[in-house]
């Protein structure tokens, strides 16, 4: 059946243009780990409790000691913007009328100082490591004068992924409309109507304009592809504050980011868009959470789609999840509405399913809740 997500997809694909739609729902080479990072979640059942005596749930946890709502936050997405007018403002709104962390993308098409001026919450800036030192140093000095909680750095982008509907579809950001782009976008008025009538879309954290590009060739010539351990050390010592990883799959470098002082990692494929095949973070996340779940918070990111995925993703071992498809297909769909229909379905669908299971709070979501399908109960 079509879930508020699956509807707010399609209607994302009715109104975005077909490059703007592509790039958010494609994924790297076949699209293999896409698919495979949501049907990992079939692979376990919820062996749930009765008679629990739960009137009501709640849905309350932390992270970096910062308090959320609800145990999930929006991940950061790049030039939100590209999708609807409304862009990072709207995803903030509803991050902050829902009560969880806002988490800001390097690559935002809105700036850290207006998303400061926005938004009331704990809010995580990402980061992408810059060829260009001084630049890397600007932005973290930036983030932190505007208060942000934490700093989340993306360890899975040394380059970008083969995504070939992005490459068929000729995507680059700022997007650049030729005859192809042109004709589509006739068919698409209403996010046509937006582009010409907004502002130009910018990463509007670089100063001075980037011409159109795609991104391979963006990330190629802006991000340091040889970043490694030691100088993940030494940028955390230049952000001298909460930080957390993203883009882990190996317990191996889980243990690894601890050691060099990372305190959270959030377990990523990046949404299935980088390296095809590759482990789908659900399967990761149980050893991952056995050798470092009591050193550090751990986010589950890639394929959440139902309060019974934010379940399971408790069950073994993580703290939280993130996910980004669903409120950018909301965003895509209707801007601020869209995201918080993704939001309002998730929050919901996870207070059910709390009922459902048996269990009042975040903490009682433990392992047991959740078994392997051969197993026998
Ligand atoms: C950027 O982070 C992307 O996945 O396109």
């Amino acid at each position: 059946m079509a879930s508020v997500i699956d509807i707010l997809r399609e209607r994302a694909r009715r109104r975005a243009h077909r490059m703007v739609f592509d790039y958010i729902d494609g994924g790297a080479d076949d699209e293999a780990t896409l698919l495979e990072n949501r049907s990992a979640f079939r692979e376990y059942e919820i062996a749930f409790r009765v008679l629990a005596g739960i009137e009501q749930v709640d849905t309350t946890t932390s992270l970096f000691g910062q308090p959320m709502r609800y145990p999930f936050f929006f991940s950061s997405a790049a030039g939100n913007r590209l999708f609807h007018t409304q862009g990072e403002v709207a995803v903030c709104t509803v991050a902050d009328e829902l009560g969880i962390p806002y988490s800001l993308s390097t690559l935002a098409s809105t700036s850290i100082e207006e998303i400061a001026a926005l938004n009331t919450g704990p809010k995580f800036f990402q980061l992408y490591v810059w060829k260009d030192r001084g630049l890397l140093r600007e932005m973290l000095e930036r983030a932190r004068a505007a208060k942000f909680n934490a700093m989340l750095l993306t360890v899975d982008f040394p380059v970008t992924g083969n995504r070939e509907r992005d490459l068929s579809n000729g995507f680059t950001i700022p997007p650049k409309i030729g005859l192809r782009q042109a004709l589509e976008a006739i068919r698409r008025p209403a996010w046509t109507w937006d582009y010409l009538t907004s502002p130009p879309i910018r990463y509007a954290n670089l100063s001075g304009n980037v011409s159109a590009t795609t991104l391979n060739q963006f990330v190629a010539e802006q991000l340091y592809c040889g970043f490694s351990w030691r100088e993940a050390e030494w940028l955390l010592g230049e952000w001298n504050g909460p930080s957390g990883i993203k883009g882990v799959v190996q317990a191996d470098d889980a243990v690894h980011a601890v050691a060099t002082g990372f305190d959270c990692v959030i377990v990523s494929n990046h949404g299935g868009r980088q390296l095809d095949t590759s482990v789908p973070p659900l399967r990761a996340l149980p050893t991952i959470a056995d050798r470092v779940g009591s050193d550090a918070e751990i986010v589950l990111d890639g394929g959440v789609r139902r309060g019974t995925d934010i379940l399971k993703a408790i069950a073994l071992g993580a703290r939280c999840v993130s996910f980004a498809r669903p409120y950018l297909y909301g965003l895509a769909a209707d801007g601020v509405a869209g995201v918080r229909e993704a939001a309002n379905f998730m929050a919901a669908s996870l207070e059910r399913d709390m009922m459902l299971a048996g269990v009042g709070t975040i903490g009682e979501i433990t392992r047991d809740l959740v078994r392997l399908k051969v197993q026998s109960v």
